[in-house]
């Protein structure tokens, strides 16, 4: 394959596991996985989710990142390269495209939950969370959606910021900021969740989050659960991909997509474990309160501790961080395509696919005021369809593709020397699940979900 020489190789033996971990974690494990599994039951959903991330999602990991190892090249052009050298059907073409569509399709409600957060570091360096309680939270969070004008400008705002890490290279300057603030966010998060312990009810909290009750399983949990388990590690639209095109040959595929996931499923754990024993403490707000749970939930807390201010600020700023590197990896994949297919100028292929995220975007603006009640997309309103349409389709749909192609018509050779670190009872393992299991489980799940969608 040609492109082996050309395609620039990560150097540091951290680089991809930090650039992979902050893609995967972001909003997703801090704003979204609360708020699904406070809607769906909580331990139920919460067990679902761990069993779809061991079950499916490591293991699409693994092939994903191993198909862009492989192909060396955007996803569209990694999975054309690989399916040439197997000489399988062009058709398998569609998991790259439909990875640049869903990264799309998710950067442009992505860019507008992450200006909630830039607005909220404004406000609580204003001092504004100070003595909030359930109801004043609640209706400073409403304001904020009345306001369309503010959510289109911090949307605005954080796709420029996107927009400018792609345009001057992902390694300089946020590859420095992930390594010394991802770290941070962390024990952040820690020194949060001790606090919530401490003032709000941390046995109800587990309990939700941990007891698992069976009448609480419900099929729309189960395939909320099976999508975000691909939306929270990045899986099934070709980022990953992108990330392992750039990953030497000599690292263990395995042992990183491994530590990816720990850390992904930490993070995420601790955000709930912070956010709901605060809710059961609350007068007026409830695990089923929706998108704006974490918005919610947290100022609430920042305004009763000491330093809550600082601390408050802080938080919300290594949010915005973390919703900055996940949505780099959304925009890079369809960037890259145009600038390696289409041979666009890096600025031009940028401000194209980024406007139009913003033009979309304003469809999930709306969608928290005006249309928010609407029903016009399949019974839901535009923000609910298009994160439908991606978490719940697009993704798995990706990803079982991933899994059937590599373990049903990759060279067998080319496997092999991709996970030649592994040892054998690793790669049997691994491979019987990718070839069997994940997809079997995917299909389920995915016919499970439609039909509880349009039948019940
Ligand atoms: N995983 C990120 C989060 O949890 C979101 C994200 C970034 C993503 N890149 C992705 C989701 C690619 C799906 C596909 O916030």
């Amino acid at each position: 394959m040609k492109s082996v020489q050309k395609h620039a190789i990560w150097r540091r033996k951290g680089t991809f596991i930090l650039a992979a971990t902050g893609s995967a974690v972001g909003l997703g494990n801090i704003w979204k996985f609360p708020y699904i599994a406070g809607e769906n039951g909580g331990g139920a959903f919460v067990l679902m989710y761990l069993l779809c991330i061991c079950l499916i999602g490591l293991p699409v990991m693994v092939a994903e990142v191993l198909l862009g190892r492989r192909g060396r090249a955007n996803p569209i052009m990694a999975v054309q390269a690989v399916t040439r050298e197997s000489g399988s059907s062009r058709g398998w073409n569609v998991i790259g495209l439909f990875g640049v569509l869903a990264g799309f399709l998710i950067l442009s409600y992505y860019s507008v939950i992450a200006g909630w957060t830039l607005e909220y570091v404004t406000t609580a360096a204003r001092g504004g969370f100070v003595g909030l309680d359930g109801e004043s939270a609640k209706r400073a969070f409403e304001a904020l959606n009345a306001n369309k004008s503010a959510l289109v400008q911090w949307q605005t705002a954080f796709l420029c910021m996107t927009v400018l890490v792609i345009v001057f290279g992902v390694t300089r300057g946020l590859e420095t900021a992930v390594r010394v603030l991802m770290p941070l966010l962390f024990v952040l998060l820690v020194v949060l969740m001790v606090y919530a312990a401490y003032v709000g009810d941390f046995a109800a909290g587990a309990s939700f989050l941990f007891s698992f009750k069976f009448s609480e399983l419900s099929l729309k949990g189960l395939s909320l659960a099976l999508g975000h388990a691909f939306f929270t590690l990045s899986l099934g639209m070709g980022a990953i991909m992108t990330y392992g095109s750039y990953m030497p040959s000599h690292h263990s595929i395995v042992k990183t997509v491994l530590i990816v996931g720990i850390l992904d499923t930490v993070v995420a754990l601790m955000a709930g474990l912070a956010i709901f024993p605060i809710v059961f403490a609350t007068q007026g707000v409830s695990p089923g309160d929706g998108s704006g749970l974490m918005f919610i939930s947290l100022p609430i807390v920042f305004g009763a501790m000491p330093f809550g201010t600082i601390f408050g600020t802080l938080f919300f700023l290594l949010v915005t961080l973390a919703a900055w590197s996940s949505a780099i990896s959304l925009l890079e994949p369809a960037v890259a395509y145009l600038i390696q297919r289409f041979r666009f100028h890096r600025l031009s292929a940028n401000l194209l696919i980024a406007s139009l995220a913003w033009l979309l975007g304003l469809g999930t603006v709306m969608s928290f005021n005006d249309w928010s009640d609407s029903t016009y997309f399949l019974g839901m309103n535009f923000f609910n369809f298009i994160d439908f349409i991606t978490a719940s389709v697009l993704l798995p749909l990706g990803g079982v593709l991933m899994a059937i192609y590599v373990g049903w018509f990759m060279q067998r050779r080319s496997l092999r020397s991709e996970l030649r670190q592994e040892s054998r009872k690793t790669f049997t393992r691994w491979f019987t699940i990718v070839r069997y299991v994940s997809p079997a489980l995917v299909l389920l799940v995915f016919l499970i979900g439609l039909y509880g969608k349009f039948a019940g």
